[in-house]
């Protein structure tokens, strides 16, 4: 077997495959901001990307590939290692417990009074995870060369980096957090044992990353409540069992070139020309999220229709575009959300709609090149999360628009480097999002272009590229 010195381990990996209907695979490019940030990275390097096979089409494909290899059955992936996780393990590891337990507690998402239950079903599915996150150990211990450098990201892989250490203590291994952290006390929501297994699963590894250094002391926090594990907050270490495991804060950004030149094609431009024939003239604010608990659709649907409702001299001169793509459609709590999303945008159309003018346009189909031409097409960007690891949308916004108001909710991890230039928002005050919208619209023209200026310059300033390597030299 080939061993390599530089690995990725995530979930979701680079590519996906659906079956046809005549047995045949298509291969595709694998979604989401994790997905679009690393592929970058690892076409540009010789990495080997160690990932689980989410569907049908993926598992297929494993199968025709020596040793999970799609690489080496030919597929033009650059070194890829899809890992075939029985299905039940699977869904219980990604959508029970990551998706709907580990996300939810950091993104504090549950309606308390009635959720989380942790209960004998769960224990299955605890162990369904550990199961899961010992087939990445097991075959990122088989393919690693001695010393190498392993990264393994995020939520759904938290007890690798420990497992790992006890394979193959040569290795060093980072991890990295693209969500939020939780604070101590809903962190301890989860059973004691098993939040003490999450941490001490991260503290396996001689780096763990966040994206803000909110977040870092937050996961440093949990650290000493419930693993009683040494702190020091000024050099940033976590000290648990002996080991020193060392934290650090790597924000992520957008490579602006490669966007502007994607956001340039002609299908974007295409979709240009259509969305001006649909709005006119009229002022656009746009949003552009996954259909996801944590960001908030509802509230900033409902903001919108309460700028309408104070501001009738707006009416029939502003249009809301709010793209909201699928996600995560096997847990009922999503279904549910995009349905009242849906019922949402229907009363703000059935009171405010008139025969010329649509005040909101919502759509719920994935459309790439659809997205950057309402970026382009911006005057005000409504970011308005709960509570995010970065969010990207923020950034790519202003780099698109050139002239967009960023109206940003605070809770974003990107409010840490945007805050200064956007209009800042409590994401659960609907009235003060109200407020903000009107406020972005109504900016001064030399303004809004001085803060775009510099948000794009904010956004800009750690590409993936970066963010990867300086994560690589930390382990160094
Ligand atoms: C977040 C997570 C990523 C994940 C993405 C899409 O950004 O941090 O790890 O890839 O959501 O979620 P999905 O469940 O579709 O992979």
């Amino acid at each position: 077997m080939r061993a390599h010195s530089v690995l990725i381990a995530s979930n979701r990996g680079p590519v996906a495959f659906t079956l046809a209907d005549d047995g045949a695979l298509n291969m595709r490019r694998g979604g989401g901001g994790l997905v679009s940030g690393l592929s970058e990275v690892a076409r540009s390097t010789d990495v080997l990307w160690v990932c689980a096979a989410l569907s049908d089409g993926d598992r297929g494909a494993v199968r025709l590939s020596p040793g999970g290899r799609l690489d080496e059955a030919g597929y033009d992936t650059g070194p890829v290692r899809m890992l075939d996780i029985p299905p039940a393990i699977f869904h219980r590891a990604y959508n029970a417990v990551a998706n709907s337990t580990l996300w939810f507690v950091n993104h504090l998402l549950y309606n308390t009074p009635m959720t989380p239950q942790f209960d004998t079903r769960f224990r299955r599915e605890w162990a369904s995870y550990r199961d899961y996150n010992g087939a990445f150990a097991l075959a990122l211990a088989e393919e690693a060369a001695h010393g190498a450098r392993v990264m393994v990201q995020d939520y759904h892989l938290t007890l690798t980096p420990a497992m790992l250490r006890v394979e193959r203590p040569d290795l060093r291994i980072a991890h990295f957090s693209h969500t939020p952290w939780a604070p101590p006390e809903y962190f301890s929501l989860l059973p004691d044992d098993v939040a003490a297994e999450v941490l001490s699963g991260i503290l396996g590894a001689d780096h763990a990353g966040f994206l803000t250094a909110r977040w870092a002391a937050a996961f440093m926090d949990c650290c000493e409540a419930f693993l009683g594990a040494r702190v020091d907050r000024e050099s940033r270490t976590v000290t648990y069992e002996d080991r020193t495991t060392r934290i650090g804060v790597h924000a992520l950004g957008v490579n602006g070139e490669e966007l502007l030149a994607r956001a340039a094609e002609p299908d974007v431009e295409s979709h240009m020309t259509a969305l001006r024939a649909l709005v006119g003239d009229r002022r656009l604010i746009v949003r552009i999220d996954r259909t996801e608990l944590s960001k908030n659709i509802v509230r900033g649907l409902t903001a919108y229709r309460e700028f309408l409702a104070g501001h009738p001299e707006w009416h029939g001169r502003v249009v809301h575009l709010a793209f909201a793509y699928p996600s995560r459609h096997d847990l009922p709590e999503y279904r549910e959300y995009t349905a009242a999303v849906q019922r949402c945008a229907k009363e703000i159309e059935d009171e405010y709609a008139t025969e010329d003018w649509d005040p909101l346009i919502l759509n719920v189909h994935d459309d790439y090149p659809r997205s950057l031409a309402a970026y382009r097409l911006a005057d005000v960007l409504l970011v308005n999360p709960i509570r995010d690891g970065m969010n990207l949308v923020a950034k790519e916004g202003p780099i698109l628009s050139r002239r967009c108001a960023l109206v940003l909710s605070r809770e974003a991890g990107a409010a840490a480097e945007l805050g200064a230039d956007s209009l800042l928002v409590n994401p659960y005050d609907v009235s003060g999002t109200a407020i903000a919208l009107h406020e972005a619209l109504t900016m001064p023209e030399e303004e809004r272009s001085e803060r775009c200026a510099r948000l794009r310059r904010a956004a800009t300033a750690l590409p993936p590229q970066r963010w990867f390597e300086d994560q690589l030299a930390a382990l160094l």
